[in-house]
């Protein structure tokens, strides 16, 4: 995970940051082919919303449905703890992901300024009412 994070991600995780939401509640899911791994999702939830931190498939992987699936599993795990509203930020140039997400019924809500780095961009806030 942490190499596909620091391939596909110019501000990446740390290592620590994956063991802290290993560690924690975060709801942790990895997408496998041909016994390596190819993508993750992670997300956490609290109340009725929940939120998804990450998500990355291996440049190798993509395409193959691997993004859709992880994105309805980890719908159903947070739906089945008790999110009612999920939400998520996305890079505003980020068409693959925001098409991943549309499709699933993720609407606009919000924009957070310059809140990413390297390139700074702007964040567009999505949320999904399940
Ligand atoms: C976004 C990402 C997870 C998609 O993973 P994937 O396994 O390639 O996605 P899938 O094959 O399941 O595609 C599902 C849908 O996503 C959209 N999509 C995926 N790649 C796309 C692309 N290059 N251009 C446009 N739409 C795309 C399409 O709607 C696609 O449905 P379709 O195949 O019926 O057209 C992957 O491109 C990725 O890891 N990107 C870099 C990391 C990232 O942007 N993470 C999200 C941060 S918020």
């Amino acid at each position: 995970m942490h190499a596909i994070e620091q391939g596909v991600f110019a501000d990446p995780w740390s290592t620590q940051d994956f063991r802290d939401c290993i560690a924690s509640d975060a709801v942790f899911l990895v997408a496998e082919s041909a016994d390596e791994v190819a993508g993750y999702v992670v997300a956490i939830d609290a109340a009725d919303e929940g939120e998804i931190l990450n998500l990355a498939v291996a440049p190798w992987g993509r395409r193959r449905g691997l993004g859709r699936a992880l994105v309805e599993r980890v719908l159903d795990v947070l739906s089945g703890r008790g999110a009612r509203q999920i939400y998520l930020e996305v890079r505003e140039s980020n068409a693959p992901a925001r098409a991943l997400y549309a499709a699933h019924g993720f609407k606009e809500v919000g924009r957070r300024k310059e809140y990413y780095r390297r390139p700074v961009e702007d964040a567009i806030v999505l949320r999904l009412d399940a």
